[in-house]
């Protein structure tokens, strides 16, 4: 008989919890799968004294980061990353990007052969030599695993609440479309999976940025069009961003979860948002009000908006691409919010011009018309 494959979950916060609920469920079914799923926990000692990976193997519940929501008893909590990930065929990578290069440290030279992964971390790496990199490809580099991804409109408390959402896998393989649809969905959480993978990837860092932007808006007490506004806006420089950077980028992979639908739910319904409001409201200071509202939960907004910026800059790219450039300007206090307004009315439309979008957008008519 062959032998079961196995899976590890690198990172316990918010959405790796509320992943594990479903994979932890999902591996039971699948009989070529190992029911027991690793957990890395990076380990903290809770207000009361006890450890949290101590906490969910007995609880079975992430009383810090997913407070509420019981954890399958398959799921088991481990606090050495090499321990959790050094047998593992399927590594799912769901942690801060910040801590992401220093986390796999202990895991280099050491994963099984042919292990293969898959990132649901939104975010860039800045490159210690300069440049960016999507963070698969970092994983790449750092691990010599190929890694998909996994983006989309899925606010972690309501998948955890097992409210509809869909989502998107970018893969590389007809092999790994159909072992990760199988690990990650469900009824309530339904999986398309496309073979664009780099723009699914770009799309999920991007759309925090934008965010960031809804939020001051928010601030600042204008309405929903002004927020429509900076969405619309938002996503054509997410589009402009993919085709310059990332050639081959399909126009059609904007319009799956991981674009418009995960754009929109998080400038109305997430963390970057809020915090962005607030700033506005208080006055106080992003990594302030970090610290006094997400309770150890991180921001990525203000950290992608940073790193896109440092790639915009030394590509003399910054006037054309001024919403990211605002947004980030106001996240490092260089800027005052009240000047996005004056961002937004002053936006170039001239970005629908632009020869290779023509080019895709024909694509794409050409692909729909070959289905008719
Ligand atoms: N929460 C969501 O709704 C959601 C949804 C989709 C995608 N994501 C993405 O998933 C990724 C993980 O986000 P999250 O919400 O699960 O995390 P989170 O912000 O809820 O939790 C922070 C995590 O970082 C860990 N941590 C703290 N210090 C650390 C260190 N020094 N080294 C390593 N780990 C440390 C904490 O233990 C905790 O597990 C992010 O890229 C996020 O953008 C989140």
């Amino acid at each position: 008989m062959a032998e079961k494959k196995k899976i590890a979950i690198i990172g316990s916060g918010n959405w790796g919890s509320a992943i594990a609920r479903i994979v932890g469920a999902n591996v039971r079914t699948m009989s070529m799968m190992d029911e027991e799923v690793k957990l890395w926990v990076f380990e903290e000692i809770l207000p009361d004294g006890r450890k949290l990976t101590e906490v969910i193997n007995t609880e079975h519940e992430n009383v810090k980061y997913l407070k509420g929501y019981s954890l399958p008893h398959n799921v088991v909590a481990v606090p050495d990353i090499l321990e959790s990930a050094k047998d593992a065929d399927y590594l799912v990578f769901v942690l801060p990007h910040q801590f992401l290069r220093s986390s796999c440290q202990p895991l280099r030279g050491k994963l099984k052969q042919g292990a293969v992964g898959i990132s649901l971390i939104k975010g860039f790496d800045l490159k210690p030599e300069g440049g960016i990199q999507l963070i698969s490809e970092l994983i790449n580099s750092l691990l010599g695993i190929d890694v998909c991804c996994l983006m989309g409109a899925n606010l972690a408390h309501e998948v955890a609440a097992e409210k509809f959402c869909e989502t998107t896998i970018g893969v590389h393989t007809d092999e790994q479309s159909l072992i990760f649809k199988d690990l990650f969905q469900t009824d309530f959480f339904r999986v398309t999976t496309v073979r664009d993978a780099k723009t699914v990837e770009v799309c999920g860092a991007l759309k925090n940025i934008v965010a960031c932007g809804a939020g001051f808006v928010d601030g600042l007490g204008y309405g929903d069009n002004t927020k429509a506004a900076v969405i619309r806006l938002g996503l054509m420089e997410m589009i402009k961003f993919a085709e310059y950077f990332y050639a081959g980028a399909k126009f059609s992979t904007f319009f799956e979860s991981c674009g418009i639908a995960d754009l929109v739910t998080t400038c109305y319904g997430g963390r970057n948002r809020r915090v962005s409001e607030a700033v506005v409201k208080s006055g106080k200071s992003i990594k302030q009000l970090e610290a006094e509202m997400l309770d150890g939960q991180r921001l990525q907004g203000p950290e992608t908006a940073h790193e896109v910026n440092a790639l915009l800059k030394a590509e003399g790219l910054e006037a054309r691409f001024p919403l990211f450039t605002a947004i980030h300007r106001i996240c490092v206090q260089e800027i005052s919010p009240s000047e996005m307004i004056e961002c937004i009315r002053m936006h170039p439309e001239h970005l629908a011009f632009d020869r290779r979008r023509v080019s895709i957008e024909r694509d794409v008519v050409n692909q729909y018309a070959s289905c008719l």
